[in-house]
């Protein structure tokens, strides 16, 4: 068996999270069935399993890993040295754990040097430590049940990428996934929700399931902190054992996405009893130090009607129901520490007094750490600006996540140590399946555990994103559907007269695009995109990218409608929102209309207030319709607005009713849906200016989870026809 062995012509060293030193040097270790693995003091199921897992050949080279545990070296007890040499790689650290981190290393440069069916292993000095002692993923198996196979896989790639925590979100409104043998209906009715009247969703972890994960996570040194929510967030439980409320009224299992009012009774402590119960046999499951209480969005409005919360505040001499939150947050606290357990909650744990030694995840920004870090209390930044992976890419890319420091600069020297580290969050209401998972997962964690681990000083973002692409083939190895970097391309829009023009940026050199426009008289066929597109007609303009010649994310669809109002200044009575501007000025009458995406940064949002503005459409324009696109997603507080209208004018002086249209909308729709609200006329009239008003409905109304709060306009494009 004098197998030919052919090496890589060139070594690659693209290993994700950056090693913190490496020396490269020439030639290369080959992996194989005859290769030793010399353990001194640890084991090497690991390694054996990768050698055995790749199907390597036998060779007749004689070569050697030899792993060593040395007690005496100096640094974290994560951080490992390695000397890759041809006949040999030896491998130290001060713990197993760093044995570990170190053999992933081992494990990526294999896979990232394979040719012709061997593996090798390129020459090097290597000296690596992590950052930051928390690198974590959230991932959320409440809105979406995920399967122990699946969970596996990402402690499995949580290790391979060198992070060590995986924040196991258990508890929801929409079903409780954790076995509690002492309170059997949470997960025989509360793990369980009614979808559309005939269908149940759900699923839950039994003990035996759970023994098993947090097993399988040890062995890869990934620490597994359960979260189980409280005082919000709980109406599975409160649905399961209805004494649990402020009201005692049986609820549902939520099947529906937000934030909702039925907590946790503070004042009744029979809560405290069940939740002490819970946590109890939660600990037993788990053993790593810390428990995660959740603690966020958890609405007032039940405590302040509760006798029994208005008693408990009296009493315990609170000023109010954010105190009543702090109380409640401390009694578990001093719980958990009976059991030698650290409390982790949402940075409004910070609200109505932070008990003391508590670690605050900060997710509203950086705010809640910076306040945690200046406190003297530990922090894990997961801000939504850069950690919220069940974001969209437009608004969480790969490369703004290679962006995030998770280091305030608000804090001191002394402060920036209570950073302890940071998550990237998958919140899986938008993530039903393992597919999904994947793609919102990868690539962007690469950044996440690159700014973790490695904290680069100097960010190139070309440089890591090069490395990247060496990663794509390591994905596809361990079945990954891994989604895109970013957005494949961006637009902007220059109106003319009765046209646009719409300019296509491709996100990098290696995406190309191409595109057709639909309408009754434009040629369908796709055709490469080049330079600007003139939209002449009203339609459909379609864009798919392309990379290395396969297509690269989804086909969009851009909606135009080339009416004769476009172009026109406009001068608003009162602003859009900073966060929804449309695009700006030109954003009502570009020509291009807002999707169903109400963050497609087509829409104009205002809050709070009517709408109103003044159109300068040029002189002697003549028109039968104006009409305007309104959009609702009742669930953001953005509702179609109940009437329009609008008046003409040749001077801006004198003012003439071109006609108004009340709305026959229903505001209680739920979903996302946009309505167009138009006035037309028999007989056209010619103007210069338009006056056009749309009438917010004003406060969110009575049925509403909101009710009361201000409520949004969103529109795009006011069509003059
Ligand atoms: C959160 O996203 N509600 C922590
Ligand atoms: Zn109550």
């Amino acid at each position: 068996n004098n197998n030919r062995i052919i090496p890589p012509l060139k070594s690659n060293y693209d290993v994700i999270p950056n090693i913190q030193t490496l020396v490269p040097q020439s030639d290369f270790f080959v992996l194989s069935k005859n290769t030793i693995i010399n353990t001194i003091n640890n084991d090497s199921k690991e390694l054996n399993y990768f050698i055995n897992n790749n199907k390597l050949i036998n060779t007749n080279i004689e070569n050697e890993i030899v792993l060593k545990i040395d007690e005496n070296i100096e640094g974290n007890n994560e951080g490992y040295s390695l000397e890759i040499k041809p006949n040999l790689i030896s491998l130290i650290a001060n713990s197993n754990e760093g044995i570990h981190r170190g053999i992933q290393t081992i494990k990526q440069l294999a896979l990232l040097n394979q040719n012709e069916g061997n593996l090798f292993i390129p020459c090097a000095e290597i000296k690596d430590f992590p950052r930051f002692e928390h690198r974590g993923m959230l991932l959320d198996c409440a809105r979406h049940f995920f399967s122990v196979e699946v969970v596996k896989k990402y402690i499995d790639l949580l290790s391979f990428y060198k992070m060590n925590t995986l924040h196991w979100h258990l508890t929801e409104d929409q079903g409780w996934r954790i076995e509690i043998d002492k309170y059997p209906k949470l997960t025989s009715h509360g793990a369980f929700r009614m979808v559309d009247n005939d269908s149940v969703y759900g699923g839950f972890y039994t003990k035996q399931q759970i023994k098993d994960i947090v097993q399988y996570a040890e062995s890869k040194y990934i620490n597994i902190i359960p979260e189980i929510e409280l005082p919000g967030h709980s109406q599975a439980a409160i649905s399961s054992y209805k004494h649990l409320s402020c009201t005692g009224e049986q609820v549902e299992v939520v099947n529906d996405w937000g934030v909702f009012k039925e907590i946790y009774c503070a004042g009744n402590d029979s809560v405290f009893v069940f939740l002490e119960d819970v946590l109890t046999e939660v600990i037993e499951l788990f053993p790593s130090k810390y428990i995660h209480i959740g603690g966020d969005e958890a609405p007032k409005t039940r405590w302040e009607q509760c006798h029994k919360c208005q008693k408990r505040i009296k009493e315990e001499n609170l000023h109010d129901e954010h105190e009543l939150q702090s109380y409640f947050i401390k009694r578990i606290q001093t719980f958990l520490k009976s059991k030698g357990k650290e409390l982790i909650g949402w940075d409004e744990i910070l609200e109505g007094g932070l008990a003391e030694g508590a670690i605050v995840q900060s997710w509203r920004g950086m705010n809640g750490g910076i306040q945690a870090a200046k406190n003297g209390n530990k922090a894990i930044m997961s801000p939504t600006s850069h950690a919220y992976f069940d974001y969209d890419l437009k608004s969480i890319d790969l490369q703004k996540v290679y962006s995030f420091d998770p280091i305030p600069k608000e804090l001191n020297e002394e402060e920036k140590k209570y950073i302890i580290g940071g998550e990237c969050n998958l919140w899986s209401e938008r993530i039903p399946t393992e597919e999904n998972l994947d793609s919102k997962v990868f690539p962007r964690i690469f950044g996440m555990t690159e700014v973790l681990w490695n904290y680069p000083k100097n960010k190139d973002f070309k440089t890591f994103n090069q490395k990247v692409q060496s990663q794509y083939p390591l994905l596809e190895h361990y079945n990954v559907a891994y989604g895109e970097e970013s957005i494949p391309f961006t637009y902007y829009i220059e109106p003319h007269l009765n046209s646009s023009n719409i300019t296509l940026k491709p996100y990098s050199e290696q995406i190309k695009l191409k595109y057709r426009m639909l309408c009754p008289t434009c040629d369908s066929t796709f055709q490469v995109y080049s330079d600007k597109i003139l939209i002449k007609h009203s339609g459909e303009l379609q864009v798919q990218a392309l990379k290395n010649d396969k297509e690269y994310g989804e086909l969009a669809s851009l909606y135009f409608d080339t009416h004769r109002g476009i172009n026109s200044t406009i001068e608003y009575q009162k602003k859009y929102s900073d966060y929804y501007t449309g695009g700006g000025d030109k954003g009502l009458c570009d020509g291009k209309l807002g999707s169903l995406d109400f963050r497609d940064g087509s829409w104009q949002g205002f809050w709070g207030h009517d709408f109103e503005c003044i159109l300068d459409v040029g002189a002697k324009n003549e028109a039968f319709e104006i009409a305007a696109n309104f959009y609702q997603y009742n669930n953001s507080w953005i509702f179609i607005p109940t009437e329009i209208s609008a008046e003409v004018s040749h001077d801006k002086i004198t003012w003439e009713k071109f006609g108004s249209t009340t709305s026959d909308n229903d505001p209680k729709q739920r979903g996302k849906f946009i309505k167009t609200l138009s006035i037309k006329r028999d007989k056209s009239m010619v103007f210069r200016y338009i006056r056009f008003k749309a009438k917010n409905i004003g406060k969110v109304p009575d049925w509403h989870e909101a009710a009361g709060s201000d409520a949004w306009i969103f529109i795009d494009e006011i069509s003059v026809k």
